[in-house]
């Protein structure tokens, strides 16, 4: 029986971050080489953007590139970049006849220049879908995110469009590359690892973290729906004590 049977379809996370880890290893243990481990990655991240869209998820936000992985050998990231092109350019069709909008976050202007503007076009062809908003994080890294987002706030408070006293959580909300999503509730992270690796530090805040040993590239639909089932056993209580949650 499929574990999605268990799940409560009242209480499903609003916001999942997924850190998509061990292509490399998935690889190296069947004796291929790395670029092998992405293809079969990739194959994972169409699987879980179906899961999660039957399931209603509202929000899915995948770590696909960090600002840290430009350090990875030039023939890698172009093979990354390739994958990128290839599977955005198979599931355009399908991001829209799912309903699923589709966006980016990240420092882009250090992309090819043709997976910038392909990107561009897929955010724009999927823009006024409603089901399910699906963001990759290429070239992302959380502390720089941050800091664009106090430079220009600062830049605001100097030319007297925000006041300093003003200046709150809405506020650096909405000068995140985020600023459209709702706070993370679960973040998953595949291959054992248990980091956050500059992922969306400051969404993170209140999010139910999920570590499993799995192996992106063998993370299935049922992984997906075991972590929303650990998600859903636990209390989030915000800071409250359990009696004023419950
Ligand atoms: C981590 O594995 C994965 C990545 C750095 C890239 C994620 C990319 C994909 C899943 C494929 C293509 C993406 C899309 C959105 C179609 P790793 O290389 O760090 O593995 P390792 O730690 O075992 O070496």
């Amino acid at each position: 029986m499929s574990l999605k049977n268990k799940i409560y379809i009242d209480n499903i996370p609003k916001h999942i971050a997924i850190i998509m880890d061990g292509n490399g290893r998935w690889a190296k243990k069947i004796g291929k080489n790395r670029n092998a481990g992405h293809k079969a990655g990739s194959k994972s991240v169409e699987k879980v953007v179906e899961a999660c869209t039957e399931l209603g998820v509202e929000a899915l936000t995948l770590f696909a590139f960090s600002t840290e992985n430009w350090n990875r050998p030039k023939i890698e990231i172009n093979l990354l970049m390739k994958l990128l092109l290839l599977s955005l350019n198979k599931e355009l069709e399908n991001l829209n006849k799912n309903n699923i909008r589709f966006k980016t976050i990240g420092d882009l202007d250090r992309l090819p220049k043709k997976v910038q503007s392909y990107l561009k076009k897929v955010s724009k062809e999927t823009q006024n879908n409603t089901r399910m908003t699906l963001t990759l994080a290429i070239s992302y890294g959380a502390r720089e995110e941050i800091i664009n987002a106090i430079k220009t706030i600062g830049d605001k408070v100097k030319n007297n469009l925000i006041s300093l006293k003003n200046i709150d959580e809405s506020v650096i909300n909405q000068h995140l590359y985020t600023h459209y999503l709702p706070d993370v509730d679960l973040l998953i992270r595949t291959s054992g690892e248990k980091r956050i690796s500059n992922f969306l530090l400051w969404q993170i805040a209140y999010a139910e973290l999920y570590f499993t040993k799995k192996l992106w590239p063998d993370f299935s639909k049922e992984d997906l729906y075991e972590a929303i089932i650990n998600y859903q056993k636990r209390e989030r209580r915000f800071g409250k004590t359990s009696e004023q949650v419950n």
